[in-house]
């Protein structure tokens, strides 16, 4: 059998145990993978996709000899419950298996993204928090490892929701969370911000600290409402904050093809944004609400699903779109 581009990496640099499977177990090669559709590397590569337009090839990407520095990507939609959080901890699971250092940011008072990945924010001491409003200087003294190798997190809990009303009359208060990654953008190749569902100053934050900014979608009616406005908010940023920011992509999630509903949202993003949505959908799966009680991305929780191949393959395209194409935004 052809090895699946969208299966687990087999021969990762190192390996770290979670529960029953181990990343690199051999295990999860061969006959394992049947679950992600036999897919082989260029399996598609030529033929419509979900969103109807030809699959691009998104290689393997090359391992690193070499650290830094980081693309900083804000997961932004002030829409509740599209996946953010979802695509956060999975997107940088994903890429953390492709040998990437990966720093997964909390900017959500919910805290939810450190609940994903089985870690009680309130456990903390010095969260995101302090870093923006001067609790500490050191970021390092804020990062905690999570149980996946090279994904590490910057926690936040409930206290974060005091540093919109608090940051307000900071000098250069929408530079506090790029003033606070600078120290490490060595030391990781991805930071990946998890927005909170508005687009008040923590977001203007994420967003003036960002290179790129990915926009979930839910594949369902509405999807397409505020997108225009976050779109202007975006440019906003760009002209005023950060003339870096570019959008790096629209990705629909939550995507049922059996249904007539879903197939016709989709139809209607990609016809709004041809250039702009990614080739990869993320499907709706139980899975990833699973994977939340489990407080583990659905690359170590479920290796061989659906779910994990389409967070890979998202990975394998956000990494082409990232060193080979101009901005779109
Ligand atoms: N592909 C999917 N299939 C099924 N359920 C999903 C999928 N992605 C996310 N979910 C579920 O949908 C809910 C919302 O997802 P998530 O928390 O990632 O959204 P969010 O945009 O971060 O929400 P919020 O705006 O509240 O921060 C969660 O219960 C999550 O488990
Ligand atoms: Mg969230």
């Amino acid at each position: 059998m052809v090895p699946s581009a969208d299966a687990p990496p087999v021969n990762p640099p190192t390996r770290r145990s979670y529960g029953e499977v181990t990343v690199g177990d051999p295990r999860l090669s061969g006959d394992a993978q049947h679950d992600t559709g036999g897919e082989s590397v260029d399996a598609g590569v030529g033929e419509p996709g979900p969103t109807g337009r030809p699959l691009p090839s998104f290689p393997v990407p090359a391992p690193l000899t070499s650290h830094g520095p980081a693309w900083i990507v804000a997961m932004c939609n002030q829409k509740g419950g599209v996946g953010k959080t979802t695509s956060t901890i999975n997107l940088g699971a994903a890429l953390a298996e492709y040998g990437r250092r990966v720093l997964l940011v909390d900017f959500d008072p919910q805290g939810a993204l450190s609940v994903g990945l089985g870690i009680n924010p309130m456990q903390f001491e010095l969260t995101v928090h302090d870093l923006l409003l001067g609790g500490t200087n050191d970021v390092r003294e804020v990062i905690v490892e999570t149980q996946v190798d090279r994904l590490d997190l910057l926690p936040s809990n409930i206290d974060l929701s005091a540093a919109e009303v608090l940051l307000v009359t900071e000098v250069g208060r929408e530079h506090s969370l790029a003033r606070a990654l600078a120290p490490i953008l060595d030391e990781y190749d991805i930071i990946l911000v998890d927005c909170q569902p508005s687009l008040g100053l923590l977001t203007v934050n994420a967003l003036t600290a960002a290179d790129a900014v990915i926009v979930p979608l839910e594949c369902e009616y509405f999807a397409l409402r505020g997108v225009a406005l976050l779109l202007q908010t975006i440019d906003k940023v760009r002209e005023r904050l950060n003339s870096r920011l570019e959008l790096a992509g629209i990705l629909a999630t939550m995507y049922d093809a059996r249904t007539l509903h879903a197939r016709e949202v989709l139809a209607r993003v990609v016809e709004r944004f041809p250039d702009e949505v990614f080739h990869t959908v993320i499907n709706r799966t139980v899975r990833f609400p699973e994977t939340t009680v489990a407080g583990e991305p659905i690359t170590t929780y479920a290796p061989t699903s659906v779910g994990a191949a389409g967070y890979r393959r998202l990975a394998r395209e956000v990494m082409v779109r990232h060193h080979t194409q101009p901005a779109v935004g």
